[in-house]
């Protein structure tokens, strides 16, 4: 059994990756497999928070103490996280949002043709952007950064331009982390910090980033 340190505490958790519908078939989606933000869920919840998990579409199970929202695209996703914030002490933002979604969802399926197809894209709402806007000085809002190149700069920009008080980074040039692998090899970055930690197992990740939490509410 661990400590309760977060007994009391409200705690907002997306996961997964989020589905843009092109028809009534097709959607754009992406690899996230969710184990990320499920093991966070997990972690929380065992050190006695009240849970909020929005998942996007995953084929993950959590247990019953957690209580969570399934969700499809990024709209959705954004509605339930925004609603659930507003008296939560924290929200962790694991999901693989969309950036972008169709302009328009055929409302029937697309037929086979020769000629090119082009399908236009709008920018999707940016769910960590807008917490960290409505975000009080009493509420810590943690994100993360999956990057290809460049990693710690976009990070620190994403961080500052998200108004969050720390981003998890990981980098897809580690192998056999990020997208559905069972370790992750994270970084985590804050204003005036930068911790380095090794590969290790998503539930040993998960309590690194809550140690991290639970940090950040005492200061
Ligand atoms: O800008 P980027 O998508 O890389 O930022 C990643 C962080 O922002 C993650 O914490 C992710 O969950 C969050 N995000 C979001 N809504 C979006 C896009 C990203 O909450 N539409």
């Amino acid at each position: 059994n661990k400590p309760q340190e977060l007994k009391g505490k409200k705690i907002v958790i997306t996961a997964g990756p989020t589905y843009e519908k092109i028809d009534p078939v097709r959607f754009i989606g992406n690899y996230s497999s969710g184990k990320m933000g499920f093991a966070i869920a997990e972690e929380c919840a065992a050190r006695g928070a009240d849970v909020r998990l929005i998942a996007g579409p995953v084929s993950m199970k959590a247990s019953s103490r957690i209580k969570r929202t399934d969700v499809e695209s990024c709209e959705e996703m954004y509605n339930a996280t925004v609603a659930e914030f507003k008296d939560a002490d924290a929200a962790i933002l694991c999901a693989a949002v969309a950036d972008f979604r169709p302009e328009h969802t055929e409302e029937q399926k697309i037929k086979r043709g020769n000629e090119d197809m082009v399908i236009r894209l709008s920018p999707t709402h940016d769910i960590a952007r807008h917490l960290g806007k409505i975000k009080r000085p009493d509420q810590r809002l943690v994100g993360f950064a999956l990057e290809t190149n460049d990693e710690e700069s976009n990070a620190r920009k994403k961080l500052e331009k998200k108004n969050l008080d720390f981003i998890v980074l990981n980098s897809t040039r580690n192998e056999g982390t990020t997208f559905r692998s069972d370790d992750n090899k994270i970084t985590i970055i804050s204003k005036d910090s930068v911790k380095e930690y090794e590969k290790k197992p998503k539930t040993e990740v998960a309590a690194d980033i809550v140690d991290e939490l639970v940090r950040r509410f005492l200061n």
